[in-house]
């Protein structure tokens, strides 16, 4: 956390930060397959206010300390596999950077989790970095550098609402949507997403054709309904590897005023929609009381809602 990095600071310098914000998957439908073995997709994706932090102060070289509540999940690992200093390595190098960094990464999401963590991660590092750096990006290298990560990585430099298409590189506005809460839920499983991809194939699987576009001026009820007529086609696949995913979508479903319970990416990771933030908190407290081992988050503020394109930005 913040305040853990202060007191690890010796100098008086103030980090940069950056946030990592979750990303969630409104509706994802595979709508093809590449040669090269990846997916083209059709998704509508917002971003919540929850997520992880990148912290920067000036080093002589590049390091990474992972810190927070997560941060026990990517133990064992090589720091420098992971996709934040792979990404800034990425971009020294592309860019003749001499001067060092030293990286903190804040991991509040749950590692591989269908909210596109380790993605806003290494989005937030390029951002941070550029302008720590003070570089000068000609237009489309940072996307490029940015996709060479991973298909997420795009969406997520941009951490607004969007519609992504081909492999999740090709980006598209998305109309203003009525207000609305999130309820995210994790059953505490990770989820490997080639072996979803993987797992998709072994199922009944056929291209999902491309949606309308999200029509704009919905209220919250039709919002819903629309979303309805789409699915995450990811889900039964996902749900065959890790059948606790069901349970997590039923007992979400059954919380009072839950509109909508659907997962996001490949999973595991669900949410819930609701109209009100106060509908949200109440299941997310029911939900944590049943299972105090998920990790249980509610996306929006204590006033009137979210608007769910203008407020979940990171
Ligand atoms: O791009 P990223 O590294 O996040 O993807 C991880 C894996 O998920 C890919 O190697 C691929 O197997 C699968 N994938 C896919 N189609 C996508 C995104 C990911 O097949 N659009």
């Amino acid at each position: 956390m913040p305040c853990r990095l202060a007191m690890q600071n010796k100098s008086s310098a103030r980090p940069l930060r950056y946030f990592a914000p979750a990303k969630i998957n409104l509706y994802l439908h595979v709508t093809g397959q590449r040669p090269d073995g990846y997916h083209e997709l059709d998704s509508v994706v917002i971003f919540a206010p929850i997520g992880d932090d990148i912290f920067i102060l000036p080093a002589d070289d590049l390091t990474l300390e992972i810190i927070g509540p997560e941060a026990h999940a990517l133990q064992g690992f090589e720091a420098s596999e992971n996709l934040v200093f792979r990404a800034a390595r990425m971009l020294a190098e592309k860019y003749k950077v001499t001067a060092g960094a030293a990286i903190t990464l804040n991991k509040v999401l749950p590692v591989a989790s269908g909210m596109g963590g380790g993605s806003a991660d290494a989005a937030a590092t390029l951002k941070a970095l550029v302008e720590f750096w003070k570089l000068k990006p000609a237009a489309g290298e940072l996307v490029e550098l940015a996709l060479a990560l991973g298909a997420d990585v795009p969406v997520c430099m941009k951490s607004r609402p969007l519609r992504m298409t081909g492999i999740g590189e090709k980006l598209h506005e998305t109309p203003a949507m009525p207000n609305g809460c999130l309820v995210l839920v994790n059953p505490r499983i990770s989820q490997s997403t080639p072996e979803v991809f993987e797992e998709l194939h072994r199922g009944k699987w056929k291209a999902s054709g491309y949606s309308s576009e999200l029509p704009s001026d919905l209220d919250f009820y039709a919002f819903v309904s629309e979303l309805k007529s789409r699915a995450n086609d990811l889900e039964q696949p996902a749900i065959r590897l890790a059948p606790v995913i069901e349970d997590v979508l039923a007992v979400t479903s059954a919380q009072a005023n839950c509109r909508l319970a659907r997962m996001s990416g490949s999973g595991a990771t669900c949410f819930g929609l609701f109209q009100k933030i106060e509908e949200a908190e109440a299941a997310a407290t029911e939900i944590r009381r049943h299972q105090p081992e998920w990790w249980i988050q509610t996306a929006g503020s204590g006033d009137e809602g979210h608007d769910l394109r203008q407020a979940y930005t990171g």
